[in-house]
């Protein structure tokens, strides 16, 4: 074995140790919850899970749900909603119209090209365009079909916003990745606006979650599987949650730094 796959091993060993837990609380059941990018990875985790808790699921995905199909559940709705696409979102109007949310898991997100490709020279602006579009102002067009249809807001206790620690200004020690970082970035600080926003109007809390190296469609040689990080989440959002609004957290619940 070469130096750097023993190297790879230490790691993912030090790392899945540092997020082992005996038990996980799981105290989420009877509620309405909105996930999206949610035919795989770390959405795909949750919806599963949160759906074996008796909760009702409503799923979103892009333009392929071969995953969530195979889901036979009956508290189980999917909807198309491509967050590229600003007015492409009447499916998903309706469905939040049949049922007020409690919680949303804002899963959805895209890396935006490869490291290469999102150097200086070669930045493309038009897809830089589309991933701000995905992982930052999506959210909002969520909250305002909500908020404009005067739909919810009173039940919507939580907003998860999965984020990166790759969105944080502070510890970019790096550089590159110019796409993601900034999308990222962006996502932060509309959900520590959100937090205030939507906490002073409605109680609920925002927060947003850096869910590390997890084995996901984008990063399929990642460290966690997706049912340890889903396992996490929950975890995470059964406990008192007063303390997280406005906070930018990895899985154990410790702040990391915006
Ligand atoms: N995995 C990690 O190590 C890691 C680390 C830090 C942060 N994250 C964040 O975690 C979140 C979940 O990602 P993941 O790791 O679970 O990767 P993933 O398996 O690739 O999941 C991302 C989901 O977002 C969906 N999506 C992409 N473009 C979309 C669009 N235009 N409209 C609607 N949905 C769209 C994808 O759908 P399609 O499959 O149809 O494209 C996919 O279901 C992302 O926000 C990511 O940035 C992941």
């Amino acid at each position: 074995m070469g130096l750097r796959k023993i190297k790879k091993k230490i790691n993912k060993f030090f790392y899945t140790r540092k997020f082992s837990k005996k038990n996980y609380l799981a105290n989420i059941s009877k509620k309405s919850i909105l996930i999206t990018g949610a035919n795989s990875g770390i959405g795909l985790a949750l919806t599963k899970k949160i759906l074996a808790l008796d909760n009702r699921v409503l799923a979103t995905y892009r333009e392929n749900f071969k995953n969530l199909k195979h889901i036979k559940d009956e508290n189980l709705t999917i909807i198309k909603y491509d967050q590229s696409k600003i007015n492409d979102f009447k499916d998903l109007e309706s469905k939040i119209k049949e049922t007020p949310i409690d919680l949303i898991f804002n899963c959805a997100g895209v890396f935006g090209g490869s490291f290469e490709d999102q150097q200086i020279e070669k930045l493309n602006f038009k897809k830089f365009q589309e991933v701000l579009m995905v992982n930052s102002f999506s959210i909002l067009k969520i909250m305002q079909i909500i908020l404009s249809n005067k739909l919810s807001t009173k039940n919507l206790e939580v907003l998860v916003n999965i984020s990166s620690d790759a969105g944080s200004i502070e510890l970019n020690n790096q550089g590159n990745a110019y796409i993601y970082r900034a999308s990222k970035s962006a996502l932060n600080s509309i959900t520590k606006n959100m937090s205030l926003d939507l906490n002073n109007r409605f109680k609920t809390i925002v927060f947003a979650i850096d869910p590390g190296n997890v084995q996901s469609g984008m990063n399929p040689g990642g460290h966690m599987k997706s049912e340890v990080c889903a396992n996490l989440i929950i975890d995470l959002i059964s406990s008192n949650l007063k303390p997280l609004n406005g906070k930018f957290i990895n899985l154990l619940g410790e702040e990391i730094p915006w």
